[in-house]
């Protein structure tokens, strides 16, 4: 246990010193307001036991880690349906490409890449009656913290400019895979993306993946099957264009934001979650796929 702190700030002291630590995400403009140079990484083992260090106090946009959470929200209240209308591969493609959605007759690869999160909430937005807030509620039950919110500026920007999720979510209503309003999905959507987290809570909130579906106050979210789902999808596609090499260096199921966030899971063990704002070329963060590789080697705890 007091290893996992060894590791943890040996890892931190790595990463501060790291010169190639990427870039920050432009193309939604209130990221890029954040500096690179920062990197936190939390760990919270199946007994509860919390190990920190670095930035992990500072809250960060989560972005596409938030498809994780609608997904799980989605499941519980239609359950496998969702599979009528998304498909479980992975695609091979950057998170917001568009040209298999169109060679597959709107039907998303997965539920992880944008256009796939954009049918999820369409899906939350037909079920629910305030679909933002019945979803925000969901998250504060989850990791038992009442804190937790949107931030409004960042789904502004993100609006602003969200030409490709305005394009993938017009293609997914022109093949009827989208039930609602356009306008209607993508402001749910913006808003879940601009959710902010710290390390800490990030690692409350997935707590229940670890600990087949139940959350660390006890109460069940999801089923032993649908948590095996989650996390099967998490491993092949969390990660777009780079989950072969994610498996191949971390070899935990887990998932990426363009806040720089990472959350990663060993189902029964422990969930770890790393914020560094700086990104790789595939959209994932630099540091956090670093330090994660580190963790797993060091430790010798993946799922292989
Ligand atoms: O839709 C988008 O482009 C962003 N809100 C989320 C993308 C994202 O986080 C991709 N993950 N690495």
């Amino acid at each position: 246990m007091a290893e996992f702190q060894r590791i943890i700030n040996s890892i931190t002291k790595r990463a501060n010193k790291s010169t190639d630590r990427g870039n920050v995400a432009a193309y939604i403009p209130e990221l890029a307001c954040v500096s690179n140079q920062k990197f936190g990484i939390h760990l919270l083992d199946i007994k509860k036991s919390n190990f920190s260090a670095g930035d992990v106090d500072e809250q960060f946009s989560i972005q596409s880690i938030s498809k994780v959470i609608t997904l799980a929200m989605a499941m519980g209240l239609i359950g496998e349906q969702v599979w009528q209308r998304v498909d479980v591969e992975p695609s091979g493609d950057p998170f917001n490409h568009l040209s298999l959605l169109e060679q597959e007759n709107g039907i998303p690869r997965n539920p992880l890449i944008n256009a796939g999160a954009l049918v999820i909430a369409d899906i939350l937005v037909s079920q629910l009656k305030n679909p933002k807030d019945e979803f925000l509620d969901y998250i504060k039950k989850l990791a038992d913290d009442e804190t937790i919110s949107f931030n409004p500026k960042v789904a502004k920007s993100e609006k602003i400019t969200g030409f490709r999720n305005y394009a993938a979510a017009n293609l997914l209503k022109s093949y009827g895979n989208l039930k609602n309003d356009v306008e209607v999905v993508l402001d749910f959507y913006f808003h879940q993306c601009s959710l902010e987290f710290n390390c800490k809570q990030l690692c409350n909130t997935f707590y229940f993946l670890i600990n087949r579906g139940e959350c660390q106050r006890g109460n069940t979210f999801l089923t032993i099957s649908q948590v095996k789902r989650i996390n099967s999808l998490m491993l092949t596609c969390g990660f777009y264009d780079e989950a072969g090499e994610f498996a191949f260096r971390v070899g935990l199921p887990g998932k990426s934001g363009v806040g720089g966030g990472i959350v990663a899971l060993l189902p029964n063990e422990y969930c770890v979650a790393t914020w560094s704002p700086g990104l790789n070329k595939k959209g994932n963060s630099a540091l956090g796929m670093m330090a994660l590789e580190h963790l797993t080697t060091e430790t010798g705890l993946s799922i292989f």
